[in-house]
């Protein structure tokens, strides 16, 4: 039986209610969602993915209003960060209430929070009334999901098709996973770049984030995240015919760069974005088609370190990392 994909907001609402686990679109990546409070629908996220049971996974939640249940002493100035940015791809990590699943925080005092910013997702937080636990929508360490079809080939045969779901919500907009901003004393702390820049947290909270995470454990900052079975290699524009005249013989290349640089013809462009955020909106499509076509490498010319861009730097550099075994 294959897996079962819906456009229909009920019908996921009713998986979620009986335990089962529903793909589902935000403005940022697809996330594989569970009730939060279900021990039996957390564990089964942590099998689908193949993902470590100590990393912690983000509550979602349809609005601000529902951070009490979740969260206790939480700082004034994320408050605000919650009132303007919120939904959107911004997660803050916050002191957690007792009563918070210890597989959710992976047994931390902390949990993180995001209201997310596509519509289908909200409407169907707002009819299911509570948090969804949701980490990507990928194998752990592989490359997000960006629409509805990245999910089905990663996870299709990890999910159950008579219990679980894929809501399919098309593209995801935005294309990186949200910014993490640790929120749980006086100092925004930046654990993960996204869409929300350090500037605008400043510009709202009058606050100098910190780049130091201060020890804590954010597992998809760790090196080899986010990669595909291509090996990538980052290359400045000036370097990139370099880089591909010095591949050996008969291996596949595929190359992400911007708009504007040039190409030899006979080379597979995955991606020619306009900007920074383009460049975000297909990375992972990029890469997801890389390894369907079966490239050996992905040569990739960043993006400028502006806006979302710096994430997409940051994405790069953790799926550039050079490993053996795959
Ligand atoms: O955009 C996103 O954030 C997507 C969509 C689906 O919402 N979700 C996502 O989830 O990227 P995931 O699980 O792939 O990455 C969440 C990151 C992990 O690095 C995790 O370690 C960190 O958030 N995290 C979650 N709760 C945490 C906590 N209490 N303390 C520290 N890090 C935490
Ligand atoms: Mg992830």
């Amino acid at each position: 039986m294959t897996l079962r994909t819906t456009h229909d907001v009920a019908d996921a609402v009713t998986v979620l209610r009986a335990g089962g686990l529903v793909a589902l679109p935000t403005e940022t990546v697809y996330g594989l969602a569970g009730d939060a409070s279900s021990p039996g629908a957390v564990a089964r996220i942590f099998q689908v993915k193949g993902r470590p049971s100590t990393h912690p996974v983000i509550v979602h939640l349809p609005s601000a209003s529902h951070v009490d249940a979740w969260a206790v002493d939480v700082p004034d100035w994320a408050r605000t960060l919650m009132t303007q940015l919120w939904p959107g791809p911004l997660t803050l990590i916050v002191p957690r209430t007792s009563t918070v699943l210890d597989a959710v925080t992976g047994g931390q005092l902390t949990v993180g929070l995001r209201v997310p910013a596509h519509p289908l997702t909200l409407q169907l937080l707002e009819r299911f009334d509570g948090g969804l636990a949701a980490p990507s929508a990928n194998r752990y360490g592989h490359v997000s999901p960006t629409t509805a079809q990245h999910v089905a080939d990663q996870l299709g045969e990890f999910l159950d098709a008579d219990r679980d779901l894929v809501l399919d919500g098309g593209h995801c907009p935005v294309g990186v996973e949200s910014t993490i901003i640790g929120a749980w004393d006086d100092t925004p702390r930046l654990l993960r770049p996204g869409a929300v820049t350090p500037e605008q947290i400043t510009d709202i909270t009058g606050r100098v984030v910190s780049a130091d995470g201060a020890g804590v454990r954010a597992p998809g900052t760790t090196a080899l995240h986010y990669a595909p079975r291509a090996r990538v290699v980052i290359v400045e524009p000036e370097a990139l015919s370099d880089a591909i005249a010095g591949l050996a013989d008969g291996e596949r290349v595929g190359v992400i760069a911007p708009a504007g640089a040039v190409v030899a013809p006979d080379v597979e462009r995955l991606a020619a974005p306009a900007d920074e955020n383009e460049y975000a909106q297909g990375l992972y499509a990029a890469l997801h088609l890389a390894d369907e076509s079966g490239m050996d490498v992905v040569i990739a010319v960043p993006p400028p370190a502006r806006g979302v861009g710096v994430a997409v730097r940051d994405r790069l550099n953790r799926a550039s990392t050079e490993r053996t075994t795959r």
